[in-house]
């Protein structure tokens, strides 16, 4: 900016005496004292008052009506670096700088397999040095301010330090890994799987970058670091300490990423010491003619149980009427003849999405709205909501325990009976349930069947057959670490306030993207429910307001997964822009409330 020259003033003369002179000194002084603490009132009563009334978001307890939803959260302090995104992200320059971040992080290969060597004993870990590297050269104003620990070798920890040390930090995650590509469908992609190809040749609600990770989810990750880049390119400054936690496993359970990452934020910050967390999960998509976004709060259970059976070998000549293998068949028929009741459940996160439904679903067959109007108190009408809902799969396993045996295992040689048969099952335990519950489910179903074949039967290290009772062989049942359902994040009442930022801010990323100005046309947030596990199981001590989400856009495939873990796995260059406007906004917003 350049200033206007100075113009020569003249003042009229007051005369030179000594006197005249110490008296107004005096005067002088009085007036600046004066307007001093004038302005210092000022300034602390616009201090207290953009707080007070300016912050962006002040929580308010709703009440316990179905479905509330929060107004739209525009950053008010911050709103000159929302605007400058915004602007940012509409031109063609930045386009182009997105896809080529994300395309780039796609080509470096960070498969995860089941059962790796720990970090340093198996080398498949290592190409995540190089997806280190590529991240440093691409977002160097990142690099240079925020501090960086990597944690266990490979785990990416970035730390935001905010200038408010009364605010307490927030958690941004994502993971740097995949899951393989098959080989044998390498062929039927339409660019080969870690090209990051990006065809843009159409408009940007078609291009797409494509590749391995493009969705799941190198997305989120260059999503978040794409925000802060440009973020800090515009000096801006966090109140609250942001943390960026990147696991290099997820898609083999998190064992030596997030495990180790929740480890040492817990050393280094305490328990509870994050406001809230955001990790991958749902996006939003068309439901019943409305856009919903579904941040997952809950998250299910799951165990393997494995079933094991023991007879008296021999050689197959004289077989008895069941082998090993046979019982074993007569075990998984009579579980898969006797699944888990799935129910809708008051008071759990799927029927609160239910109520969002029949609050605000345009285009609801209308007797199921009313169902769901009446299933506050009717059980009736509660039936009827699960017997139309559950027609959909996903809703029914979101619901329910499940089983799948998934894995079988007996026998050695054509014309030697079987002395074991195996077989695994993996159970996803409902919200509602329990490891302990699951177990007991299968020991009780399988124990007349134990009884029938004359098995001595031991189920999770205890004794279920009586002792003096003659046996032809053995039955065990044992199981692997159980994983609980994860704690259900509050999204109403007092403690709910995490939940309305992220709500506000997603509605303001949605609107800001589509030019909306009018609510109406917007998105409905929901409670909603991923059906797999993601690396928030380790970050329960941390912070009671988890949400697994990342704004994408599924359009209306109704396929909450899209393309992710299987072939031609894409992202459109707009979902993606999308995706760091709502990173962008959560960040600004965060700021704006001490609410939490
Ligand atoms: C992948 O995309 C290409 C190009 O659109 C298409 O030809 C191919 O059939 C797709 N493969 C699968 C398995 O859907
Ligand atoms: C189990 O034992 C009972 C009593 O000894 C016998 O009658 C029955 O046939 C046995 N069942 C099998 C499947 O071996």
């Amino acid at each position: 900016m350049v200033l206007p020259q100075k113009r020569n003033l003249t003042v009229p003369s007051l005369g030179s005496s000594e006197s005249l002179h110490t008296a107004r000194k005096a005067t002088y002084r009085s007036i600046k004292l004066w307007c001093l603490s004038i302005c210092l009132a000022c300034v602390w009563t616009f201090a207290t008052w953009r707080w007070d009334s300016l912050s962006a978001f002040n929580y308010r307890p709703v009440e316990d009506s179905s479905c509330p939803q929060t107004n739209t959260l525009i950053p008010r302090q911050n709103l000159f670096f929302w605007t400058l995104l915004d602007d940012e992200l509409r031109t063609d320059e930045f386009k182009n700088r997105a896809v080529r971040w994300l395309g780039g992080a796609v080509q470096v290969e960070t498969e995860t397999f089941d059962n790796m060597d720990p970090v340093g004993e198996d080398s498949r870990w290592e190409n995540r040095a190089f997806f280190h590297q590529y991240l440093q050269n691409a977002f160097p104003r990142v690099h240079s301010t925020l501090e960086l620990t990597k944690v266990n070798t490979y785990g990416l920890l970035y730390v935001w330090k905010g200038y408010d040390v009364a605010l307490k930090p927030y958690i941004l995650a994502a993971h740097q890994d995949v899951v393989p590509v098959n080989p044998d469908t390498v062929d039927e992609w339409a660019y080969p799987p870690y090209s990051g190809h990006y065809d843009g040749k159409f408009s940007r609600f078609c291009e797409r970058v494509w590749g391995r990770g493009s969705s799941d989810d190198k997305s989120g990750l260059i999503g978040v670091l794409a925000a802060v880049e440009f973020l800090l390119e515009q000096g801006f400054k966090p109140a609250r300490t942001v943390v960026l936690s990147f696991g290099f496993d997820e898609e083999a359970g998190g064992k030596y990423g997030a495990a180790e990452l929740a480890k040492y934020l817990t050393e280094r910050y305490g328990r509870h010491s994050f406001a809230f967390m955001v990790d991958e999960g749902a996006g939003f998509m068309d439901q019943y003619g409305s856009v919903f976004a579904t941040p997952g709060i809950a998250e299910k259970g799951s165990v393997d149980v494995d079933i094991e059976v023991a007879t008296a070998g021999g050689h197959s000549s004289v077989p008895p009427r069941h082998t090993s293998i046979g019982i074993l068949a007569a075990l998984i028929a009579h579980l898969e003849n006797n699944p888990f009741k799935s129910h809708l459940e008051r008071d759990t996160p799927m029927y609160e999405f239910v109520e969002c439904l029949g609050a605000h679903a345009a285009n609801l067959p209308v007797p199921l709205r009313k169902a769901i109007k009446r299933a506050k108190r009717s059980d009736k009408a509660l039936k009827k909501i699960e017997e139309s809902i559950f027609q959909n799969p996903v809703f029914k396993s979101l619901a329910g325990t499940t089983q799948a045996v998934d894995m079988i295992r007996g026998g050695v040689k054509s014309n030697a009976l079987p002395e074991q048969a195996f077989a695994l099952v993996n159970h996803r335990i409902a919200t509602t349930s329990s490891g302990k519950a699951t177990k007991i489910h299968d020991r009780d179903l399988l124990a007349g069947l134990a009884n029938k074949f004359n098995l001595t039967y031991m189920a999770f290290g205890e004794q279920v057959s009586d002792e003096d009772v003659p046996s032809k062989g053995r039955l065990t049942l044992s199981s692997s670490t159980v994983l609980e359902p994860a704690p259900v994040t509050p999204t109403k009442g007092e403690n709910a306030a995490p939940y309305q930022l992220l709500s506000g801010t997603i509605k303001a990323a949605y609107n800001a993207h589509r030019s909306l100005t009018d609510d109406d046309d917007g998105v409905i947030v929901a409670p909603g429910m991923m059906t797999g596990n993601t690396d928030t199981k380790f970050y329960w001590d941390l912070t009671e307001h988890i949400f697994r989400y990342n704004h994408l856009n599924t359009g209306k495939t109704g396929n909450p997964l899209g393309s992710a873990h299987t072939v031609n796995e894409s992202i459109t260059a707009d979902a993606f822009l999308e995706m760091i406007q709502f990173f962008g906004t959560l960040i600004l917003n965060s700021d704006e409330t001490k609410a939490f």
